[in-house]
């Protein structure tokens, strides 16, 4: 048999996973100062969630989900996305008897059966955050500035955010304004691409995003959707708008931003940047007030977004605390174990070799380690209960008893 790893999948290890590792814990520690509190949802769920969440007819339910199979023959769905789950998990959880809001925030693996490429992977992560129970643009507010935080705190510039209101589904807001889009798209059909053409019909926003160039053309000019909603969903932009600038985010507005989950309404948001190549979307979101309702439950006002992990990793430098690091250099196997032990215990990254090689390669592996402080307890410090200590950043070399090791280590 040979082994090889599946398709768009990887394995994150040694200096790969630093970048994951690192936005993780940021993004605990920025989200948990906005009252977010971490929720961990099972990895697959019914697939009828999110067929009837994400939308029939997006392409992520249409063709890119990894589909099983239980022994009882129902299927099941590796989470493609974690927004459908995690409202679940808000109605089975009867979470909102007891609160007016939630915040809730996860991180993990989601699966698409893409076609892999720089950026783009069958197994990618998110970091994501949902807000529930609030109707105002409050909600918007708060996790786009919450974004904007967390970028900071990564040092991520070139960033930048895009902005676009689909409006909601009462007759005179996004229905009367696809009838507009259709009657336009219609005047030239047959130009569009085959997929746009079959999109005229089944699912006419997402023309508007279509990234052929000559599609682009076509709807240079079309009807634009922020300037058709209704009352309500033009206040709500607008007011987000002057909220958005008093705290000086800086963004675009997007007519073309549609997305690519049928649950949004109201705002939709998408941050992109520069240095990714074409998959240049490091994170989408926006407003979906339906889905509480479309899942038979009780109508509950959601605001969140996702950021794609995989793409931050690409654009980020991951700024480590020093780690204190020893090596430990001994032939006598009993005492090296012990002084090992005795550097872990006062909260030292500790190696040593468990070879017992030659002293010389000793302290080439010690050279190697990166290791801030180097303890060397040759013969004549075996024989005197001593250790030298050189500090491997100063050259500077002392001699310690070996019993005052612990309290060396911890001054
Ligand atoms: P999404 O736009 O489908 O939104 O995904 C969010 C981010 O996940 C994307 O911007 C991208 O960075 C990353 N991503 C998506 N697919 C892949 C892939 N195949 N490989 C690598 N990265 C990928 C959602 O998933 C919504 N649940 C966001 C949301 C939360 N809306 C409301 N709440």
């Amino acid at each position: 048999m040979k082994l090889k790893i599946v398709k768009g999948t990887r394995d994150l290890y040694d200096d790969a996973i630093v970048p994951f590792l690192y936005l993780e814990k940021k993004a605990r520690h920025i989200f948990e100062l906005y009252g977010y509190s971490e929720i961990r949802t099972p990895i697959f769920e019914r697939t009828d969630l999110f067929a009837h969440g994400v939308g029939q007819d997006t392409d992520i339910v249409g063709k890119e989900m990894f589909l099983l199979e239980d022994r009882r023959g129902r299927s099941l769905a590796l989470r493609p996305e974690a927004t459908a789950s995690v409202v679940r998990s808000v109605i089975t959880g009867n979470m909102m008897k007891q609160n007016n809001q939630k915040r809730l925030f996860y991180m993990g693996p989601m699966f698409r059966y893409e076609q892999p490429q720089k950026g783009r992977f069958r197994q990618f992560f998110q970091i994501g955050a949902e807000l529930f129970g609030v109707a105002t643009p409050d909600a918007d507010l708060e996790l786009l500035l919450m974004l904007r935080h967390y970028f900071k705190s990564i040092q991520l510039d070139n960033v930048s955010f895009q902005l676009n209101t689909i409006g909601c589904h009462k007759s005179d807001c996004r229905p009367a304004f696809k009838e507009k889009l259709v009657t336009y798209l219609k005047e030239n059909q047959d130009a569009f691409c085959e997929n746009c053409q079959q999109r005229i019909e089944s699912n006419p926003l997402r023309v508007l995003d279509c990234k052929n160039e000559s599609c682009i053309a076509l709807t240079e000019n079309a009807p634009r959707i922020y300037e058709h909603v209704c009352d309500d969903c033009r206040d709500h932009f607008n007011e987000l708008e002057s909220l958005l600038e008093l705290h000086q985010v800086e963004y675009t507005k997007n007519f073309r931003l549609v997305r690519g989950l049928d649950y949004y309404s109201g705002t939709v948001f998408e941050v992109y940047s520069d240095n990714l190549g074409a998959q240049n979307a490091v994170g989408g979101g926006g407003r979906y007030d339906r889905l509480f309702e479309l899942y038979g439950a009780k109508s509950i006002p959601a605001f969140g977004f996702a950021l794609g992990l995989d793409r931050l990793a690409l654009l980020t430098k991951p700024v480590l605390p020093d780690k204190k690091v020893a090596f430990v250099i001994c032939n006598d196997r009993a005492k090296a174990t012990e002084i090992v032990a005795k550097c872990r215990e006062a909260e030292w990254v500790c190696h040593y070799d468990p070879f017992q090689s030659s002293m010389k390669s000793q302290f080439r592996q010690a050279n190697k380690s990166s290791a801030n402080l180097v303890l060397v307890l040759g013969e004549d410090e075996l024989k005197t209960g001593q250790i030298s200590v050189k500090n491997m950043q100063t050259g500077e070399q002392v001699s310690i008893k070996q019993e005052e090791v612990s309290a060396y280590l911890q001054k």
